[in-house]
């Protein structure tokens, strides 16, 4: 059944050579450059994404432009009808997508399915959530000192042409938490994949073609580094971007983009902090959960942990004995693995062994972990850590936690809203009253009280502050934050 579904999107070859979705067709590039996507695996290439020009990525546009108007016009139920559409075939590839992403990104396979189906529920929460987005009408003389005598009638209306940059750690779930509500909203979307996960992308893209979007609605453009990207993100012609990345990309699309909305979800290096009277065991079981799962790779992941020596001192060999039971690093294609196998690249290992070495020259010591092979880097904790260390203020997206020793819950608050990001945080308390308070001091998006940081559920509101995000996303969040109001008055004069 994939091959009949999907086999058109390639060459067949060894390794394939995969085609972009141009709007109403699969074609290659007249650029004839491709890029490979490489296994963190085993560096083997998967396959090969085209590489478009910025003719084709004009053409792309214009249709996407031209179209929008007409399938702003359909019915929403027959939109709806579209998405759950998407969902279901989502679900009847689940066990084919699941194995992409496991080969693109090196996700375990229960961490790809989950993915997967997480997606399709998603997909459908979003359809559903679209039939209850209603407008208002306002009278002129709720107001102070104006006369009756007009009305306000306010609707939701699309944008236009969206442009959606998904991440390669959820290539996926964070594309289609993109398009949908994108989509229902009436907008046209251009969708721009990762390069690894791509793959996964384009299948993904071929799913919601498939679905009956009309033509010209929906579009799947490809190609490796900043070229592509760059010409996107500052095309006179795209009403709205939406991207989730690293910090550092953020805000070099925010600096390109033209004026126009943006909805961005970007690093979180986020703290879990451990107040005098937390549940340490529940604390240590998050901590290895948050900081581990998928290898560290998540915006959400926990990156360090604050705590008096008194805690720290404690909490450490829980901590130990947690990870031994929660993690087992290796090949993500076994069942035996758990949460962390390969990061993304044999790059970006070398890049966190770096960083870990300069930590342990700064004065930081390794309570466990730190051995590198190929791709796959030992979960890691690190003490002694100070919060000026490269291993904190930057972003680590890999199996590395840090612990760092506190004198103050003050100096803890100092500490995180010094930081350049703001995406979540966790505090750990048995105290649910003073974890409620503390929360509100701290300068991120969300606060998780005695749980790790997380997006789902998916409905909750998602957002970063300072470098970590613009705008809010989660579903009802994101139709909205995909649509504006255009507010009509009827004047009848008295
Ligand atoms: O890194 C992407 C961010 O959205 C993480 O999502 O669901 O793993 O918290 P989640």
């Amino acid at each position: 059944m994939p091959a009949e579904f999907f086999g058109s999107l390639s060459n067949h070859k060894t390794p394939p050579t995969y085609k972009f979705f141009n709007g109403n067709e699969w074609v290659e590039s007249k650029s004839k450059k491709t890029t490979d996507v490489i296994s963190p695996i085993d560096n083997h290439v998967v396959g090969k994404l085209q590489v478009v020009t910025t003719k084709e990525i004009d053409e792309v546009i214009e249709k996407a432009k031209r179209a929008q108007r007409q399938w702003e016009a359909t019915p929403l139920n027959q939109r709806i009808k579209i998405m759950h559409l998407v969902a279901d075939w989502i679900r009847h590839f689940e066990q084919y997508l699941t194995s992409l992403l496991t080969a693109e990104i090196g996700k375990t396979h229960d961490e790809a399915k989950g993915e997967i189906v997480r997606t399709a529920d998603l997909i459908d929460y979003f359809a559903d959530e679209a039939q209850s987005l209603k407008g208002e009408t306002l009278d002129s003389d709720n107001f102070p000192g104006f006369e009756k005598g007009r009305i306000a009638m306010i609707e939701r209306v699309a944008y236009g042409v969206v442009l959606a940059i998904a991440p390669f750690n959820y290539p996926v779930n964070l594309s289609a938490s993109k398009i949908a509500p994108a989509l229902l909203m009436g907008n046209s979307v251009v969708f721009k994949p990762p390069t690894q996960g791509g793959i996964a992308g384009i299948h993904l893209a071929r799913i919601f073609e498939k679905s009956g979007i009309p033509d010209g609605i929906f579009s799947c453009v490809t190609g490796g580094g900043s070229d592509v990207g760059n010409y996107l993100v500052s095309h006179d012609d795209i009403d709205l971007v939406t991207f989730t990345g690293s910090s550092d990309t953020g805000v070099a699309i925010a600096a390109k983009a033209k004026m126009v909305p943006l909805v961005f979800e970007c690093g979180g290096n986020n703290p879990a902090v451990i107040l005098p009277d937390a549940d340490l065991h529940l604390a240590a079981r998050e901590i290895v959960k948050g900081g581990f799962s998928y290898a560290g790779q998540r915006c959400t992941a926990i990156k360090y942990v604050l705590g008096t020596k008194k805690i720290l001192d404690q909490l450490r060999p829980i901590i130990l004995e947690t990870l031994k039971d929660m993690v087992k690093p290796g090949d993500p294609r076994s069942p035996e693995t758990k949460l962390v196998g390969p990061v993304i690249s044999e790059s970006a290992a070398i890049h966190i062994e770096e960083v870990i070495q300069e930590a342990v020259k700064d004065g930081a010591k390794i309570l466990t972990g730190r051995k590198r092979k190929g791709s796959l880097i030992e979960p890691t904790i690190l003490t002694s850590v100070k919060p000026e260390m490269a291993v904190v203020k930057k972003e680590l997206f890999g199996p590395i936690v840090s612990l760092i020793e506190i004198k103050s819950m003050d100096e803890a608050i100092t500490i995180i809203n010094n930081s350049s990001y703001g995406l979540q945080a966790s505090v750990f308390s048995r105290d649910e009253g003073s974890a409620l308070n503390f929360a509100k001091y701290l300068k991120v998006g969300t606060v998780q009280i005695n749980g790790s940081p997380q997006r789902g559920p998916d409905h909750f509101p998602f957002l970063g502050v300072k470098k970590s995000g613009v705008g809010v996303q989660g579903v009802r969040y994101s139709l909205e934050s995909m649509s504006r109001l255009r507010p009509i008055v009827l004047n009848k004069p008295q």
